[in-house]
């Protein structure tokens, strides 16, 4: 099933100009990048986008990192995209990423580990419109 999903290349990423990498491994992988855009949010932005995670005891730390500094949000599409995409980040630490991932060549630490990608379709349509409402 062709999908969309929600990508975002986090601050350490932006910050080391991985973007256009990140991008190429996308495509490379079948991806096709349909939107993109770079912004930086506020941290109750952060906190709205994140809010799946509001009981986690990282959550403070995890929406003052994403509010840190410019990131780059993309929709992905492509043949079941969602889970294409996670396979392509690899494991959330980079420790335990396969090589290859993106979290594996990139990823710093478990915060700081370069991308997200949308887990579900439910969560890949409300990502979706969350950076991208028209
Ligand atoms: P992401 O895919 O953006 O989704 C939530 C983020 O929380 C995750 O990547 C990690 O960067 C971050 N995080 C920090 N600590 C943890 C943890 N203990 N378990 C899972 N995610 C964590």
């Amino acid at each position: 099933m062709i999908e969309k999903t929600l990508s975002i290349i986090k601050p350490d990423a932006v910050e080391r100009e991985l973007g256009d990498s990140i991008k190429k491994i996308f495509l490379n992988n079948g991806l096709n990048i349909s939107k993109s855009k770079k912004v930086k949010i506020t941290k109750q932005e952060a906190s709205e986008f994140y809010k799946v995670h509001e009981t986690k005891p990282f959550y403070e730390e995890l929406c003052a990192y994403l509010s840190s500094g410019p990131i780059i949000v993309m929709i992905l599409e492509g043949e079941n995209a969602i889970l294409k995409n996670r396979e392509i980040m690899g494991a959330t630490n980079p420790k335990d990423a396969a090589e290859g991932t993106i979290r594996k060549l990139y990823g710093i630490s478990i915060d700081k580990n370069s991308v997200h990608g949308s887990d579900s379709l439910d969560n890949a349509t409300k990502e979706i419109n969350f950076f991208f409402k028209n």
